[in-house]
């Protein structure tokens, strides 16, 4: 298993919940979160307003999956949140070692 973290502008939130229609994607969890990347919060628009802050708000994804799933979700995720400016997002994948449903029990994939 994988758990894939994406940080993505939060007019994308539409592009990605689209992924929750694909029968092989069980699950999701979104946050609102606030960021910086390499530009730390500067020279990034917001709604059309340049923002003034340096944490700018953005929304956190995140997705747990089975192996064979992820390389072809990271490729829609890429397709779909990037614009080619600054502030596109990024996508994590880190090792998942279990997961538990708590109603039945379930482990590992089953779990998912
Ligand atoms: N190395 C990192 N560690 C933790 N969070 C990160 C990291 N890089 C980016 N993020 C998060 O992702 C958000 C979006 O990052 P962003 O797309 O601005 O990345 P970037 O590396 O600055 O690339 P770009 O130059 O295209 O803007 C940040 O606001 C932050 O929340
Ligand atoms: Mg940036």
């Amino acid at each position: 298993m994988k758990r894939i973290e994406a940080i993505i502008r939060p007019s994308k939130l539409e592009d990605v919940r689209r992924l929750l229609s694909h029968p092989w994607i069980s699950a999701m969890t979104v946050s609102e979160v606030r960021g910086a990347g390499r530009q730390k919060g500067h020279a990034e628009l917001y709604r059309g307003a340049e923002y003034v802050i340096d944490l700018i708000p953005k929304l956190k994804l995140e997705i747990v999956l089975p192996d064979p799933l992820v390389d072809r979700v990271v490729a829609d995720l890429e397709s779909w949140l990037r614009t080619g400016r600054i502030g596109d997002g990024k996508i994590f994948v880190e090792p998942l070692d279990d997961a538990v449903r708590v109603r039945t029990g379930e482990r590992g994939e089953d779990a998912l």
